[in-house]
């Protein structure tokens, strides 16, 4: 299938429109602050994907330290998947899969090691689309969501080179 689709570094003029689709595809919901402070921290890994010259997708992170859970190491920093989302009539084209890959490209360049995220246990999309990247269901967070729903943390090493 050919890619129709371009990635690129969120700006700030794309904020009502990252707002929009994170709130028309995910029950969590952030502040313009939010949105705003992890770009300006992290913008290696805030991508957006555009399909005709219009935003549809979104991926921002997070690097943070913490203790390494694959081998004990001390201190590492971890990439952490805050939100990743495609508008409906989008989904199914590779985009949500090239965003994720695109997004731990980058995370190098914070020099993380690992990469995590959570994940509603029943939210099937994801979990396949974070198992087709060689993520791994590390633990399970009891009553995670604001709704009470149980999530994955799935975590993945990133490649070094
Ligand atoms: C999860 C989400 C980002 C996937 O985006 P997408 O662009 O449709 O994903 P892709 O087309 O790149 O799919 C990649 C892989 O993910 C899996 N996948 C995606 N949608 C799926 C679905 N509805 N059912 C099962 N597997 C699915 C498949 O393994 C797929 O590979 P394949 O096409 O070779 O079978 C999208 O469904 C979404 O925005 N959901 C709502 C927001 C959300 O749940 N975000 C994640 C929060 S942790």
């Amino acid at each position: 299938m050919q890619q129709t689709f371009k990635l690129r570094k969120f700006n700030i003029n794309d904020l009502e429109r990252i707002t929009y689709i994170n709130r028309t595809c995910l029950p969590e919901n952030y502040s313009d602050y939010f949105f705003l402070d992890l770009h300006r921290r992290f913008p290696e890994t805030f991508i957006v994907a555009e399909e005709n010259g219009e935003v549809v997708g979104y991926i921002m992170c997070r690097i943070e330290t913490g203790l390494s859970s694959f081998i004990f190491r001390g201190l590492v920093k971890k990439a952490h998947i805050v939100s990743v989302a495609v508008l409906p009539q989008y989904r199914r084209k590779g985009i949500g899969e090239a965003l994720v890959t695109k997004a731990m490209e980058n995370m190098r360049l914070y020099k993380a090691k690992h990469c995590f995220l959570e994940v509603r246990v029943t939210n099937t999309a994801a979990v396949d689309l974070y198992r087709k990247l060689e993520f791994e269901v590390s633990r399970t967070i009891r009553s995670y969501y604001a709704d009470g729903e149980e999530a994955y943390v799935m975590t993945r090493k990133l490649p070094s080179k």
